[in-house]
């Protein structure tokens, strides 16, 4: 997430530099603009690596699309589906937990791979699928 900020960050500096070339020439104004755009361009799809998309490439395989871990590989580990009524009454944080630090033998931890926030964004996630 450093990149983003970076790139925010010098966003933020073209804004107050543009501010300040805006009464000079409509030019200046004009590459300003263009640089909004290419930042907005870059900074977004790094925030839109939502729960959803890092469970389709890191969670699915085992837990199924549905989280209901009815795939071959869900089966023959032994995943429990997020549909359990253990999962449904686990809180957030023991979800949070069993991410991070992981659980049992097969759900390995992400610790290191994924941030906090990350890891929130899929429980927020894996609570669209318990409906
Ligand atoms: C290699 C297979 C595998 C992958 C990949 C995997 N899991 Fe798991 N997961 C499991 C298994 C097996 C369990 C059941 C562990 C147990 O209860 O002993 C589990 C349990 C969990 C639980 C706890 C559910 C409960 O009832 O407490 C959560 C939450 C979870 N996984 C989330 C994830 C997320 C999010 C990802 C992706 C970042 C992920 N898992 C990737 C196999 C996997």
């Amino acid at each position: 997430m450093n990149a983003p900020k970076g790139i925010l960050m010098h966003s933020r500096e073209r804004e107050i530099e543009c501010l300040a070339h805006r009464s000079l020439s409509v030019k200046s104004n004009r590459n300003c603009v263009a640089v909004f755009f290419l930042a907005a361009a870059i900074v977004l799809p790094a925030f839109a690596q939502s729960g959803a998309d890092n469970y389709k490439s890191k969670c699915l395989m085992c837990h199924g699309v549905d989280g209901l871990a009815a795939t071959n590989v869900g089966k023959a580990m032994k995943v429990t589906s997020f549909k359990d009524p253990a999962a449904v009454k686990a809180t957030d944080a023991q979800l949070f937990a069993a991410i991070k630090n992981g659980k049992g033998a097969n759900m390995k931890p992400y610790a290191g791979k994924l941030t906090d926030d990350q890891i929130k964004s899929l429980v927020a996630y894996i609570r669209t699928l318990q409906k």
